[in-house]
C-alpha cells in the first residue's frame, strides 16, 4: 500500500499564491478586453519561428508559476489572431463577450461534470432551460423538442446527422442518401465520412443564381434515386451559408421532406442567430419544421469557444440514438425527467457550456443580442449601399445576414477575370500583410473575391471604409507595379 507522503505533490498552490495568480489572469483578461479593437488583428508566423519559441523537451522538474504564466502572457496568447477585432471579417468571426469568458472560467475552475443529473443537477437544469429558451426562439415543440450543447457547429451536425440515420435507418443505411447544396459547410460532408457515408451517398445539388439550393434539381435527384431504389434520408438546408450568407428555401425544403417522408436538417450554424432580428427572422422562415437544427452561440451568440447547440423536434430521437447502458452508470440513471445529457449526444464527460450562455443572456438580456444583430445586418446593407455608388467596386453577392462578397473591379479598367483573379488576391494578401485587417478570399462563380462578415456589434462604418481605402491604395500599388497582374 503506498503511504501518504506529504512530500508527495498534489498540484496544489498556497491560497495566497492562487489568488495572486488568478488575479493577474483575471487582469490580463480585462486588458485585452479593453484593448483588443487596437491591438492587430492578423498574426503571422513560420513554423520555425513557433519551433524556436516553443520547442523543447518535456520539463520534469517546475518553473516558477509566474514565469511560466508571463511567458504564455507575452509569447502564446500574443500569438493568435484577434478574432473578436472589428477588422477581423473572415471567415466567421468570434466576438464573445465578458460575462461568458468569466462564465467560462468559473465553469472550468469548478470543474463541473455536465454530463448526469446525478452528478450536477443545476448543471443539467441550466442547459435544459436555456435549450428550452433556444426551443421557443426558433418555435420548435417546446415540451416535445429537445436540443444539446456541442462543442461547436460540426459537433451538432454530426450529432443531427447520426441521429437522422438511427432514427430513419436503423442499422442498414447502404441505400440511404443525403443531399446538400455545393454552398453547404464541409463539417457536414465531414460528419458523413465520419459515420460511414461513402461519396456516392451524397449528392451535392448545384445551386441557382442566387446561391440557393436549385429545388428543381433537388426534386430530380430525389426522384431518380427513388427509381433506383435507394432511400433518400435527409436533406440538410442552409440557413446562412458561410459563403454568402445564403438561406436555402425552407418553406419549400420543409414541405418536400414531409412530402417525401425525409429527414429535414437545417446548418444555422453561423445564421441561425439571425432568428432574433426582424430582417433574419423574415429570411428564416421556415426554420421551424426543421427536424434537427444547428446553431452555433460560438458565432452570433457572441460566446466564447467552445459551444455550438443541436435542437430537435423530439428529444427521445437522441436519447434513442445515443443511449447506453453500461452498468458503471446505474446507480446515476435517476429518473427520466432527469436528463442526463450524456445520453444524448456523443460525449459523456462535458464542460458546463450552458453556464455562459445562462449568464449572458441574463446579463445583458436577449434584447441586447436583438439589437448588435440587427446592428451588424443594417452596416452590411449600408455597405453594400456604398460599394453600390463606387466605380471601383463591383457586388458580386449581396448583403445577406451580414455577409457580402465584392471585388475590385473599377468601371474604367478593362482587366480580364484572370487580372481581376489575380489583383483581388493580392489586394488580400497585402492587407493580410500589413496586419491591419484579417480580409481574406473566396471563389464565387470562379471568382476570386474578398468577402466580409460583419457579425462583430464593435465594427463600425468607419473600420469598414479604412479597410477599403487601404485595399484600393493596395490596388493601385499592384497596378503600378503591374506585376502581380501581368
Ligand atoms: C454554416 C456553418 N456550418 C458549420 C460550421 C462549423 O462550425 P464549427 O466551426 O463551430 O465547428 C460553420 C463554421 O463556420 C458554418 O459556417
Amino acid at each position: 500500500m503506498p503511504k501518504h507522503n506529504k512530500n508527495i505533490s498534489q498540484l496544489k498552490l498556497s491560497k495566497d499564491q492562487m489568488q495572486a495568480y488568478g488575479y493577474k489572469i483575471v487582469d490580463a483578461i480585462v486588458e485585452h478586453f479593453e484593448t483588443q479593437d487596437t491591438k492587430s488583428p492578423v498574426v503571422t508566423a513560420t513554423r520555425e519561428e513557433m519551433d524556436n519559441l516553443f520547442l523543447e523537451n518535456v520539463p520534469e522538474k517546475g518553473t516558477d508559476a509566474h514565469k511560466v504564466l508571463d511567458f504564455v502572457l507575452e509569447k502564446v496568447l500574443s500569438e493568435s489572431n484577434v478574432v473578436s477585432h472589428p477588422k477581423s471579417y473572415s471567415f466567421v468571426p468570434g466576438p464573445s463577450n465578458f460575462i461568458s469568458a468569466m462564465a467560462d472560467t468559473l465553469a472550468t475552475g469548478f470543474n463541473i461534470f455536465s454530463g448526469g443529473w446525478a452528478a450536477s443537477p443545476a448543471a443539467t437544469e441550466l442547459e435544459i432551460v436555456t435549450i428550452n429558451w433556444l426551443l421557443k426562439l426558433f418555435k420548435f415543440p417546446n415540451k416535445k423538442g429537445g436540443g444539446i450543447f456541442t462543442s461547436g457547429g460540426s459537433m451538432a451536425n454530426l450529432t443531427a446527422l447520426v441521429t437522422a440515420r438511427r432514427q430513419k435507418c436503423g442499422d442498414d443505411f447502404s441505400k440511404a442518401i443525403i443531399y446538400m447544396s455545393n454552398q453547404t459547410h464541409s463539417s457536414n460532408i465531414k460528419a458523413l465520412k465520419t459515420i460511414g457515408f461513402k461519396k456516392e451517398q451524397v449528392r451535392l445539388i448545384p445551386v441557382d443564381s442566387d446561391y440557393k439550393i436549385s429545388i428543381n434539381k433537388l426534386k430530380n435527384a430525389i426522384a431518380r434515386d427513388r427509381i433506383e431504389g435507394l432511400q433518400p434520408l435527409c436533406i440538410i438546408a442552409n440557413a446562412g451559408t458561410t459563403n454568402t450568407g445564403t438561406v436555402d428555401q425552407l418553406e419549400d425544403i420543409g414541405k418536400l421532406c414531409k412530402a417525401e417522408d425525409i429527414w429535414f436538417h437545417v446548418d444555422g450554424a453561423y445564421g441561425g442567430a439571425a432568428i432574433l432580428s426582424e430582417k433574419g427572422a423574415k429570411l428564416l422562415k421556415g426554420i421551424q419544421k426543421a427536424d434537427s437544427l444547428t446553431i452555433d452561440p460560438h458565432k452570433w451568440f457572441f460566446q466564447p469557444y467552445e459551444m455550438g447547440c443541436l435542437l430537435v423536434r423530439n428529444h427521445k430521437w437522441l436519447s434513442n440514438t445515443f443511449s447506453e447502458k453500461p452498468e458503471y452508470l446505474r446507480d446515476i440513471e435517476g429518473n427520466p425527467s432527469e436528463i442526463n445529457f450524456y445520453d444524448h449526444g456523443i460525449q459523456l464527460t462535458r464542460r458546463f457550456r450552458a453556464l455562459k450562455f445562462y449568464m449572458s443572456i441574463k446579463t445583458f438580456g436577449l434584447s441586447a443580442f436583438r439589437e448588435a444583430i440587427s446592428y451588424s445586418i443594417d452596416l452590411a446593407e449600408q455597405l453594400e449601399d456604398d460599394l453600390r455608388k463606387s466605380s471601383d467596386w463591383e457586388i458580386i453577392s449581396h448583403a445577406t445576414l451580414a455577409v457580402i462578397n465584392f471585388r475590385y473591379n473599377p468601371i474604367h479598367k478593362s482587366y480580364s477575370e484572370k487580372e481581376l483573379d489575380r489583383l483581388n488576391q493580392e489586394i488580400s494578401k497585402r492587407i493580410i500583410q500589413c496586419k491591419e485587417a484579417l480580409l481574406v478570399t473566396t471563389v464565387l462563380q470562379g471568382k476570386v473575391v474578398l468577402r466580409m462578415c460583419l457579425i462583430n456589434p464593435r465594427t463600425t462604418l468607419n473600420d469598414v471604409n479604412e479597410t477599403l481605402d487601404m485595399c484600393l491604395k493596395f490596388a493601385k500599388d499592384i497596378e503600378d507595379e503591374s506585376i502581380a497582374i501581368a
